[in-house]
């Protein structure tokens, strides 16, 4: 018999199929006018997300720790949510080596850069660039996201990891997106900071031991 917290994943993932099979119907009935095609498009890439998202939650994803990819997604994804919020746009700027894998869970990664991009463009008041960078020793990967808008404030810098730490106020906004980073890259065995700028900007630093180091 499966343990309460299996039986839990396993309730949600059968009950969240129900909610995207209904989604996926909404696509198909939206893509029969020409008008609705790109949004149906949209649709069926966000269910897909979610699909990977209970996927990555059951354990039963194979997936590419690709960095490239994962970023290609996620700038995708979080392109996807400010058009459709009215958001201001970013405009992402990778300074990446080739080859660099992540381990766990690529959506997991994914959920990360998302919760950072859109914290980026929500905090400025026009677009806003945002810098990837990324590198490797032979013991650690080093990620950076770096964005040039007005920086955190300094009254929540401290505490910004912390669940309900927010400066929004708008429905929905819960102050969990820097703390599911912190679950995320902590539970890769990885740690993040989190600063600003000398000038202006919010500064992203994640650490994590390549795989087969201590
Ligand atoms: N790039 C950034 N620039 C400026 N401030 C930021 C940035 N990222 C986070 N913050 C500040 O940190 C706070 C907490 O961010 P977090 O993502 O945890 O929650 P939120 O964005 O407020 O809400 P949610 O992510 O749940 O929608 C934000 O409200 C904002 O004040
Ligand atoms: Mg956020």
């Amino acid at each position: 018999m499966k343990g309460e917290s299996e039986l839990t994943v396993a309730g949600l993932a059968h009950d969240l199929n129900n909610v995207f099979a209904t989604l996926l119907e909404a696509a198909d009935v939206l893509s029969a006018d020409a008008k609705w095609t790109k949004l149906a498009g949209t649709i069926r890439r966000n269910v897909r997300r979610g699909e990977r998202i209970v996927d990555s939650l059951e354990g039963t994803l194979a997936e590419s720790g690709d960095l490239g990819e994962i970023l290609d997604n996620a700038v995708q994804h979080a392109g996807d949510v400010l058009t459709f919020t009215r958001g201001n746009s970013i405009t992402p700027r990778r300074e990446i080596e080739g080859g660099i894998q992540l381990p766990g869970s690529a959506a997991a990664w994914e959920r990360v850069f998302v919760n950072l991009f859109l914290n980026a463009a929500q905090a400025a008041p026009d677009g806003v660039e945002v810098v990837i960078r990324a590198s490797q020793t032979e013991t650690a990967t080093t990620l950076t996201v770096a964005d040039n808008g007005p920086g955190i404030a300094a009254s929540i810098l401290p505490n910004v990891f912390e669940a309900d730490i927010t400066t929004k106020r708008s429905r929905g906004r819960r102050g969990l997106g820097l703390h599911i980073v912190h679950a995320i890259v902590t539970g890769n065995g990885g740690d993040v900071m989190a600063e600003n700028g000398e000038t202006h900007g919010a500064i992203f630093t994640i650490r994590l031991p390549r795989a087969g180091v201590a």
